[in-house]
């Protein structure tokens, strides 16, 4: 059994990317630019852009944290985004989500200019992604593709299972996994999929994202398939010092076993996603998705 170790792999990437941005720098050209918006004081929320922040930091990048209390109104939000998407200093914007519920999470990623989407949430860039045209990936998914690219892991012809339907991960993975060059047969399955545990049975990489701990059981995985991990529920824990531990989807301890490539959880998935931020915000800057 091979673990899929994403922190490594994620390093990996984003020294490529700090390289990338030197040459750059060199060439007298700016440090490509990140701006963040968070609304709130939700803990993950906060956690999570701290993180690209930091990583931005990493790799020689800028960015730029605004931060808007709870009440901040839609309008102010999206009068904000428009100041961003004319901003030429500025290559890239994510805007942290959950929002409040009295800010439409459509309107707002609607609003941001999708050769600055680096989230990849536009509609205009995953209608791009399922038509197969350059666009930028939302980062879960990209973080995904390059490790089982890194790690040479065989998809062609392969069967592929997707547990789980969001915008931001199962239904883009279930588009990346069939596309030309990668040719897997997917299945995407959710809360209504009957015989979920057989049709996972048939899988030779099973992807599971449907935010549920521990799910995917042993008896679920054949012998020799991958497991990609996209889980991360806080549980509430008395051996950590912050009180609470991160639990993936798939019951490692049952699951590992009898895979031939795993992604543990933490150090799998996650950094992988932070670094294809990163990877997104430099496509950005070098405008190679879109030209103009
Ligand atoms: N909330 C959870 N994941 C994400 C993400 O990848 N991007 C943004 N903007 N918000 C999130």
């Amino acid at each position: 059994m091979i673990r899929l170790d994403g922190k490594q792999t994620s390093a990996t990437l984003k020294k490529e990317i700090a390289e990338e941005v030197e040459k750059m720098v060199a060439n007298g050209q700016k440090r490509p630019h990140l701006a963040a918006i968070l609304v709130g004081h939700d803990g993950a929320s906060e956690t999570y852009v701290g993180s690209k922040v930091k990583s931005c930091e990493q790799v020689g990048f800028t960015s730029t944290l605004l931060r808007y209390e709870n009440t901040v109104s839609e309008e102010e939000l999206l009068q904000k985004i428009e100041e961003i998407n004319l901003n030429d200093d500025i290559d890239g914007l994510i805007v942290q989500l959950p929002l409040p519920a009295h800010i439409s999470e459509e309107k707002v990623t609607e609003k941001i200019d999708p050769r600055k989407d680096v989230d990849g949430f536009h509609p205009q860039n995953m209608g791009r992604l399922a038509l197969g045209s350059p666009c930028f990936v939302s980062a879960t998914p990209h973080g995904i593709m390059e490790l089982i690219a890194r790690y040479n892991i065989e998809t062609s012809g392969k069967k592929c299972v997707v547990i789980g339907r969001s915008n931001i991960v199962g239904r883009p993975m279930s588009i990346l996994m069939s596309q030309k060059g990668i040719d897997t047969t997917v299945t995407l399955c959710h809360s209504r999929t009957q015989n979920l545990k057989e049709i996972c049975l048939e899988a030779d990489i099973i992807i599971a994202a449907l935010g549920k701990a521990e799910f995917l059981k042993g008896d679920m995985v054949k012998e020799g398939a991958t497991v990609i991990d996209v889980g991360i529920t806080r549980v509430p824990s008395d051996k950590t010092k912050s009180g609470w531990k991160l639990l993936g989807d798939v019951d490692f301890a049952e699951v590992a076993p009898k895979c031939s490539h795993i992604t543990p959880v933490p150090g799998g998935v996650g950094p992988m996603t932070i670094a294809s931020l990163l990877f997104n915000t430099l496509k950005a800057a070098k405008k190679e998705v879109y030209s103009k």
